[in-house]
């Protein structure tokens, strides 16, 4: 018995002790189970990122033009972390809240645009659009006209390539802020900005109302009514789609 017990905690106090070895060289104050459960959850994104890179291969990988904008986006992004491009621009930028970026995937973003009703005949502007990765797949997979507005030079300036390499014609990306560029011809906006503070949802929300009316305004987790004056959106739907770090609500309200 004592020998199976040895067998058994053996290896796992090896495994704690490393751990703590490792926690103290980092100098990260974190308990070693807090630290497995960590790699837990880390382990899930890994495998829930797996289901979703063959469920995109099999659904979109037939469309030529997408199949190549992403593997031009995912070469590109080889050896260059997004969120590790998007941390560093927030803290060159003197940001005090360095959020963490995230993407939509693109599953999520297929069930967000047939709930919204979004076709060929839709320009789309992706408010925050990252590294483009969804207005490249709305543009080639939903035919839409798409304007990516994001305010990380380099995510602009890489997506700016592949449209050239690849003379795409209906996508084009806008490097700003988006509280300041220009919305015309929007008749929808996609706005995934759980990272935005309530000042700037606010400005958004009046900047967004002043838009023709009818024009179509997604927002994740929250809605636009809570920022705007009263009766300047209608609520039409409210549905939950799933994200990497767990299901959200998705709001489509049109401007009215
Ligand atoms: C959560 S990511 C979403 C990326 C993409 N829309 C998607 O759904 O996969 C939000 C993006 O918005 C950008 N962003 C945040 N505030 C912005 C602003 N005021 N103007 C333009 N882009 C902004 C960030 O740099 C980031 O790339």
């Amino acid at each position: 018995m004592d020998k199976i017990r040895q067998l058994v905690l053996g290896p796992t106090n090896k495994v704690k002790q490393s751990i703590e070895k490792y926690l103290e060289k980092e100098g990260l104050k974190m308990s070693p189970k807090e630290c497995m459960s960590l790699l837990w959850v880390n382990l899930k994104v890994c495998c829930i990122n797996l289901v979703e890179f063959f469920k995109v291969a099999v659904n979109y990988y037939g469309n030529m033009k997408f199949l190549k904008a992403d593997i031009s986006l995912r070469l590109m992004y080889l050896f260059h972390n997004p969120y590790k491009i998007s941390k560093r621009f927030l803290i060159n930028k003197g940001e005090k809240d360095i959020y963490a970026y995230g993407e939509t995937p693109l599953t999520s973003m297929d069930l967000i645009t047939k709930e919204c009703h979004i076709t060929d005949k839709d320009h789309v502007f992706e408010l925050g659009a990252g590294r483009g990765r969804t207005s490249f797949w709305m543009s080639t997979v939903l035919g839409c006209n798409v304007t990516g507005v994001e305010y990380v030079p380099e995510f602009v300036e890489r997506a700016d390539m592949i449209i050239k390499k690849l003379k795409m014609q209906n996508i084009k990306f806008v490097q700003g802020d988006m509280l300041k560029v220009d919305l015309k011809g929007a008749t929808a906006c996609y706005l995934y900005g759980t990272c935005l503070d309530d000042a700037s949802i606010k400005k958004m929300a009046v900047k967004l109302a002043k838009l023709p009316k009818g024009t179509k305004i997604i927002t994740v987790s929250y809605p636009l009514a809570d920022y705007a004056d009263v009766g300047s959106f209608e609520l039409m739907k409210r549905f939950s789609v799933a994200y990497t770090w767990g299901n959200a609500d998705v709001f489509l309200q049109i401007v009215k």
